[in-house]
Order: C-alpha cells, then structure tokens, then sequence
C-alpha cells in the first residue's frame, strides 16, 4: 500500500504552466524529481522558470537552501521521440519514481495514453495524479489497471504561491491514495482540500468559469471596456486580478479547454464568444505575448 515515507523520487510530466510550478514544490520539500516534457526547450524553459522564482522566494527569505541545491534536485527527461512515441528515457525514469504528477494539456485522449503508459511501467503501489483542471478522475483512470491508485492533484497557479490543492476522489480512487496524496501537498507547504465528488471543473473552476465568462459578455455585449471591468474586480472586489488580467495570465486556452470540458460533461453555461475567439487568433495571454492584454516579453511575468 502507498505511504508517504515511501515517496522520495516524484515524476512531474509536463513542464508547462502548472508543471514546472509543481516540480519546483516537490524539489523545495525535499524531494528526487524528473521533469519530463516533450523537448528539451519547453523543459529548458520551465527550469528557467523553476530558477526565477526560485531567486524570488529567496530573495524574501523563504526557502531554507541555496537555489543552486534545490535545483540540482530536478533532472530533465524527454518523454517523446519526433514520432511521438515514450522515449527509453522517459520508461526509466517511471521505473525509478514512487509517485507521479501529470501536468500535460487537457485533452482525455493525451492524458488516458499517458496514464496507460506509466500505469505498465511503473513499481507496485505507486500514487497516479493528476492536475486536470475539469476531466473527471474516473475517466482518467479508466485507462489503468489499478484505478484505486488515481486521484486528482489540482494546483493553483502560480503553484508555488497559491496555497489550495485540491484532492480529489475518483469513484474508483482508495481512501489511502486520497490521505497519502494529502500529506504530500502538506509536504509541499499546501492547503489541500479533499473533493468527494468527482464532478467536472471540481469546485474553484466551477466558480471560476461562471466569474469569467460574465465579465467576458459584459465586454462582448460592450456594455463596459476590459480595463472597467477588471479594475471593478480588482479596486471593489478586491481580487488580486482583474477577470482578463487571471485569464491572460493562467492561459486562454487552459480556461478554453477546461470551459469545453466541462459543458460536454453536462455543465449548463452559455459560452461568451470571446474565449473561443482568442484561442483561435491563438492569442493566448501572457505566454503568447498578446491576450487581452499585450506584453512586451512573450511568457515573462510582467502585470498588465
Ligand atoms: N514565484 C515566486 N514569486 C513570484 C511568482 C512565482 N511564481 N509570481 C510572482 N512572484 C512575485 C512577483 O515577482 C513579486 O515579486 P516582487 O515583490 O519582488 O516584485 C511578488 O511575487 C508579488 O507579485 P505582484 O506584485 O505581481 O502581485 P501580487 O501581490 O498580486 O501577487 C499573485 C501575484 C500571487 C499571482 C496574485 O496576483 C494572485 O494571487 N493572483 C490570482 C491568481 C489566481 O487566482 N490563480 C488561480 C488561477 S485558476 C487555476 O490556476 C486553476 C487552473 O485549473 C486553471
């Protein structure tokens, strides 16, 4: 049976937004990781990400190593060859981890062959997480053989200052892969939250969704501009970030795929063309250099 202590090497795949942020958390605490991506410049790029914040949080006295220490914990893995296949690389780096966390785009069908893979490489009683901001545990799952050892680890970004993690419970999921979850995301300096039902979107996205597609009809219908809208959300509200400013900033096509996700599993919401609009002008945000907003430095961290 999986147990915390048992958990020195963790996999994070996908370096991307939310997975580089998750391996920064897993190298802080302590832990051996692989960061395993497609290519070398999406990894290359996401431990220069790992390194400025690091630099961050040091700079504020937050961390109790060096930066160059808690680097030299995270090991760079290919995990596909120009065909598309899983590299040997990446098949022994699943055989050596006690636990995995998948970071990848949403889409079932990457997920599900993912999980199949590692599910047929993996070591007895290894946890299989997921990051999945709206596809339900128990699809995922559904691809492996031990679908007790599946569970949903939803991180907040960025991950390494949001304090949420929600866990949840796929119908399948055990109870001891939920409590051994929790207590790594305790490990990593989180407040998770168990989520018993296994519904698309989880909790905060559900909220969310409905929080950003009405700012984005309000701008639509063009009853007020982005920046009125944004600046009523941040200066009354008081949010961090104005609606467009979050959605620039986490990724128009994450809250595209996440909104898409989520209605064909039967979520009830009339969708603002906007969002659609943007993902297929590939104007994603922030990392793209241009959303609702534009930004000089295409991906760096840069407030509107
Ligand atoms: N690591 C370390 N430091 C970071 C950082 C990171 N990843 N990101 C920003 N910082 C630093 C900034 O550089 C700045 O440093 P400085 O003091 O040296 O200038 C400091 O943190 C404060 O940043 P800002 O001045 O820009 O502003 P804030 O005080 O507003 O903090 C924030 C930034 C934490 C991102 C805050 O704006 C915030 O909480 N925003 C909302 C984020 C949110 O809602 N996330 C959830 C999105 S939904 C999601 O992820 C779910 C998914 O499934 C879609």
């Amino acid at each position: 049976m999986p147990s915390p202590d048992k958990i020195k090497t963790i996999l994070v795949i996908g370096a991307g937004t939310m997975g580089h942020g998750i391996a920064e958390l897993a190298a802080v605490a302590g832990y051996k990781v692989f960061l395993a991506d497609i290519n070398n410049d999406i990894i290359k790029n996401g431990l220069e990400k790992i390194k400025w914040s690091l630099s961050k949080l040091s700079e504020k006295g937050s961390l109790k190593e060096s930066v160059d220490s808690i680097m030299s914990r995270i090991v760079p893995v290919v995990n596909t060859d120009p065909q598309g296949n899983f590299t040997k690389e990446f098949e022994n780096a699943i055989k050596e981890s006690d636990m995995f966390i998948e970071a990848i785009p949403e889409r079932l069908d990457l997920k599900q062959a993912l999980f199949k893979f590692i599910d047929k490489n993996r070591k007895q009683d290894t946890i299989m997480a997921t990051n999945t901001s709206s596809l339900p545990i128990t699809e995922i799952a559904s691809a492996t053989s031990s679908p007790e050892l599946v569970v949903g680890m939803h991180f907040f970004n960025p991950p390494p200052l949001m304090p949420l993690v929600e866990i949840i419970k796929g119908e399948k999921t055990s109870d001891n892969t939920v409590s051994v979850t929790y207590q790594i995301a305790k490990n990593f300096g989180k407040q998770p939250v168990i989520v018993k039902k296994d519904v698309p979107g989880f909790i905060a996205n559900r909220v969310l969704a409905r929080f950003l597609n009405t700012a984005c009809w309000l701008a639509y219908k063009g009853l007020y501009s982005i920046l009125e809208i944004d600046s009523a959300v941040r200066y009354s509200l008081n949010f961090p970030m104005g609606a467009f400013e979050l959605a620039d900033y986490s990724g128009i096509d994450v809250f595209y795929f996440v909104n898409k996700a989520m209605t064909e599993r039967g979520f009830k919401m009339t969708h603002c063309p906007l969002f659609e609009q943007k993902f297929n002008s590939k104007e994603l945000g922030m990392k793209s250099g241009k959303g609702f907003y534009e930004y000089p430095k295409p991906g760096a961290y840069v407030r509107p």
